[in-house]
């Protein structure tokens, strides 16, 4: 999607053009000007349908009168036209005209150049759909929007913000782009080779097979593909890009699981085990922040380590009963293989803690259908044991339009991690089921500041509540993790 901004609206035939309105505010004087070139339509049409300029509330004229327009659309904007109110304003614009023939959006929003930008963003996130295994056009229309264009008072300084927002748009379309691929396509051997090509960005990449873990010490990790035909691969991303690149870097951590079929604790149809290819969207996210990072040469030290592994059943897999030893040296009793998530981020925090001696460490996974009986599909779930941090993320979400809520690390349900075997066991009783599987995690943590997402309610959108996230995967936690970065953790920011 093209993006530019210009100081007046073009006048093309077949264009789409936007105006905003503030709730309890009188049309802005552009809005008004595009009315009186439609002959008073627009006002006509909201007055007779009672628009008031709630988010998410929109009036479209199809083709009006005057200039040629394929419509003129009044988003509104609720009572506040904040950035997230007008970003989503954007999307709104997008999602009504995408697929309607225009080649053209126009957002004449009447706002200042932040704002502006803002507003691409949410019209380009919009605009996203994955295509890539069409050979015809698409039931659900596709998409005639080409360019997207930001009328602003200054051009140039949106232009200027624009430029690292891109970098985070680009960086949300790659996670959704990971996130949306079919899991026989994109295994983990294949994912390893799409991070490889990130290292042109300036990421350093490493990439280690079975036999380099095996080296390591990871029997968790390894226990979880042993059912596969595909190689599990652990990906080291690292970008250098703080003053000093000495400094300790901020560890990300992903659940990258290609696809979760329950291994030998097979899942059930009802389960709807399809669903299961977006397992990876935690090393997804964490892909897209480096992207976006890199891009924006973001002035931070960040290492993301990614645990890439399929969970199949096999003649070879991890049986329930299971013991294996983790990089640790703890050893684990895996009762569940469908609890699988937490053996790959057992060694991949482990590791990532010993190696690299980060500050702290994020992980990001879909970790538990629990999360989504909790918060529903809106909020991922959070759990800190570091109170600034924990802060920090919260404030973050909240200001990027990813939310957190926080979960409690409860101590009292440490002993349901009791093995009668060996030091721990993977599962718990049935209640408390994020929690506990957070716990599980800490004791990986090697002591170093830590937070847990568990993502799993808002890593897919199954119904494109929201026009910024259309149907399919969300790309969540790129913007989030960037805000995080941005915010508080880059030198000379
Ligand atoms: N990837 C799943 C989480 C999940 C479950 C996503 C249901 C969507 C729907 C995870 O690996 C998993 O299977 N978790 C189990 C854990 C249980 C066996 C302790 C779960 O949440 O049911
Ligand atoms: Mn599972
Ligand atoms: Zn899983």
């Amino acid at each position: 999607m093209e993006v530019a901004f210009v100081s007046a609206p073009g006048a093309f035939e077949g264009q789409a053009l936007a105006v905003l309105a503030v709730e309890g505010q009188e049309f802005s004087a552009n809005a008004r000007q595009h009315d009186a070139a439609s002959g008073g339509a627009l006002l006509r049409a909201a007055a007779m349908r009672g628009f008031t300029g709630k988010a998410g509330e929109t009036l479209d004229l199809i083709a009006p009168p005057g200039k040629g327009l394929s419509s003129l659309c009044v988003i509104g904007a609720g009572p506040k036209p904040d950035s997230l109110a007008v970003e989503r304003a954007g999307a709104d614009a997008m999602a009504g005209v995408r697929t309607s023939g225009a080649d053209i959006l126009t957002l004449d929003f009447d706002v200042p150049p932040a704002l502006a930008a803002q507003a691409a963003l949410g019209a380009v996130l919009a605009a996203y759909s994955f295509d890539r295994y069409r050979t015809g056009p698409s039931p659900y229309g596709d998409t005639s929007i080409t360019r997207v264009e930001v009328v602003t008072g200054d051009p140039e300084a949106a232009r200027a913000i624009w430029a690292s927002m891109k970098a985070v748009a680009d960086g949300v379309i790659l996670a959704r782009d990971l996130v949306n691929e079919p899991a026989n396509i994109l295994h983990p051997e294949e994912f390893g080779r799409r991070m490889a090509a990130l290292a042109a960005l300036g990421i350093e990449v490493e990439i280690l097979g079975e036999a380099a873990m095996e080296a390591l010490g990871m029997g968790s990790l390894l226990s979880v593909g042993l059912g596969s035909r595909r190689e599990s691969q652990l990906v080291v991303m690292r970008w250098n890009g703080a003053d000093d690149p000495a400094a300790p870097p901020l560890g990300l951590v992903g659940k990258g699981v290609c696809f979760d079929s329950g291994g030998l604790s097979l899942k059930m149809a009802v389960d709807i085990m399809e669903d299961m290819k977006w397992d990876m969207g935690g090393a997804a996210a964490i892909a897209g922040l480096l992207h976006t990072l890199a891009v924006r040469k973001a002035k931070v030290n960040v290492v993301g380590v990614l645990g890439l592994v399929e969970n199949m059943p096999d003649g070879n897999a991890t049986r329930p009963s299971d013991v294996v030893t983790s990089m640790s040296g703890k050893t684990i009793e895996i009762i569940n293989i469908d609890a699988e998530g937490r053996l790959v981020l057992a060694d991949a925090l482990f590791y990532c803690a010993e190696r690299f001696k980060p500050s702290f460490m994020i992980d990001l996974a879909t970790l538990t259908g629990a999360m989504n009986v909790s918060l529903g599909n809106d909020l991922a779930g959070l759990f800190a044991n570091d109170e600034t941090l924990c802060a920090q993320l919260l404030q973050a979400g909240q200001d990027e339009g990813e939310q957190l809520w926080r979960l409690p690390l409860h101590p009292a349900y440490e002993k349901q991690l009791d093995s009668r075997i060996a030091d721990i066991r993977n599962i718990g009783e049935s209640a408390g089921r994020s929690i506990i599987a957070a716990l599980f995690l800490q004791r990986f943590t090697a002591g170093v500041p830590w937070a847990h997402l568990d993502i799993n309610p808002v890593v897919w959108a199954k119904t494109g509540t929201r026009a910024v996230t259309p149907v399919g995967a969300t790309g969540f936690g790129v913007r989030l993790l960037n805000r995080l970065v941005a915010d508080y953790f880059e030198t000379g920011a």
